[in-house]
């Protein structure tokens, strides 16, 4: 579908000199303007926009507070406080890049939950969806870096805890945290090498986005009923019909987070890394940022040992598997059909998964102790057995709606 014939011809001698030693403009016009697109996507396709721009203005944003920051114990806390008080335009630019981490993590589980649904991660997608995921991946390792950099309370006792957690993995899991620690404790070395993972991991995380699209554009974009395109008919070019979709979509996205910008800059964090690190005082609850919650939810809900698994390598096996489990999906779900629009059965269990995700969420806050752990044994058996169970089984016995036979088709029925 991508590889059409080229439409672009030089119009000046520049441009055919360009052209002759690095096609640039040609593979903009190819790519981004004339890219033949599925003309039914509706907006959950502009997530990967979103996503785009988020990780655009988190790197320009950090950048500037990387000017301003010093990452050494003594003086990080301070240094955050001084761009956020002395820093022309600091405030904001801080405000920008620690609303912008949660607004980028809600535009990926929408982008990763609208691929669950309309199965965009089935052949011929499969290495779409697996960069997808090493993005994820990468997102949650600069974002958990990121949140000790203030090195407030929560800053010091996550980076406590998470590190830690490292230690049960047999063998090479204490030599492990000592080369992240850089020493036997969370202290100024570590602090040293979050600051320059959490500055190189982003770019990383573009260089893997650069692949995540040229992996879209070689088979060409899914689409909300799941019947690839078979015709030219199907299709639209991207600009300008997308480029306005995304644009819209953009805009609309900018409204809760300018919202967060300038009247709730600080509501999403924890009012205790408002507060220096001290490694003295224990916080009386240690909570992760809301994005990390569920996955938090999961590492806690191992308290029993198994067999030669103590409790604490039980749980970093379960959290380590939620994520590495989303590399599987594409291999563990059998259904011949994509979209979740044709599948009576799957719906339910996609919605059960998706409440239980949010419920998870909620267990991650709550204290480990009385109903919730038992709860959350359960929401975290609910995770793995969607994709053990659920995915396999559930292709082999239901019974789809039949398909439209093409996009155009559906389209066209629709707006009789
Ligand atoms: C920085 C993060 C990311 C960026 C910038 C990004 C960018 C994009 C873009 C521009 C598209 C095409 C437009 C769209 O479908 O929305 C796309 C599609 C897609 N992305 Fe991502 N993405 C990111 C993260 C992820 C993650 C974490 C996953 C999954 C775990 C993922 C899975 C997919 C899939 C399966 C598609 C194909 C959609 C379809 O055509 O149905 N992406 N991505």
């Amino acid at each position: 579908m991508a590889s059409h014939a080229s439409s672009y011809t030089p119009g000046s001698a520049l441009e055919k000199w360009l052209d002759d030693r690095l096609p640039i403009i040609r593979w903009s016009k190819e790519h981004l303007m004339d890219y033949p697109t599925p003309k039914n996507l509706n907006y959950w396709w502009t997530g990967g926009a979103i996503l785009a721009l988020m990780l655009a203005v988190q790197i320009v944003t950090g950048i500037v507070l990387a000017m301003h920051y010093a990452p050494n114990v003594a003086l990080a806390f301070d240094s955050v406080e001084h761009i956020r008080r002395d820093v022309n335009g600091g405030r904001i630019i801080q405000a920008v890049h620690a609303v912008g981490a949660s607004m980028f993590f809600a535009a990926v589980y929408m982008h990763i939950f609208r691929g669950l649904y309309y199965g965009s991660y089935k052949a011929p997608r499969e290495v779409l969806w697996i960069l997808g995921v090493l993005i994820f991946a990468l997102m949650m390792a600069t974002a958990f870096m990121g949140y000790v950099l203030p090195w407030g309370q929560m800053s010091f006792w996550a980076a406590q805890v998470i590190t830690n957690i490292l230690g049960a993995v047999p063998v090479v899991g204490d030599p492990i945290l000592l080369l992240l620690r850089g020493g036997f404790t969370v202290d100024n070395a570590t602090l040293n090498r979050f600051f320059s993972l959490h500055y190189l991991l982003p770019f990383v995380i573009a260089a893997v986005v650069a692949l995540h699209i040229w992996a879209l554009h070689v088979p060409g974009n899914n689409n909300p009923i799941g019947v690839e395109v078979k015709a030219s008919r199907d299709t639209v070019p991207f600009h300008p019909y997308y480029t306005m979709k995304d644009a819209f979509a953009i805009v609309v996205f900018l409204i809760p987070f300018a919202w967060f910008v300038f009247f709730a800059p600080d509501i999403l964090g924890h009012p205790d890394n408002y507060i220096q690190a001290n490694s003295q005082v224990t916080p009386a609850h240690i909570v992760p940022e809301w994005y990390f919650l569920p996955f938090y939810a999961i590492l806690r809900a191992i308290d029993f040992n198994v067999l030669f698994i103590d409790s604490k390598l039980g749980g970093v096996i379960a959290f380590a598997g939620s994520i590495l489990i989303l590399f599987f999906v594409p291999w563990l779900d059998s259904s011949k059909v994509r979209s979740g629009n044709f599948r009576p059965m799957f719906k339910w269990f996609y919605w059960l998964f998706v409440a239980n995700f949010v419920f998870l969420a909620y267990l991650g806050a709550a204290p480990a102790e009385g109903i919730y752990v038992l709860l959350a044994k359960i929401a975290t058996a609910y995770y793995f057995i969607y994709f053990l169970v659920v995915l396999p089984l559930l292709g082999r016995i239901e019974s789809p709606r039949p398909l439209p036979a093409s996009i155009s088709e559906a389209v066209l029925s629709k707006s009789h």
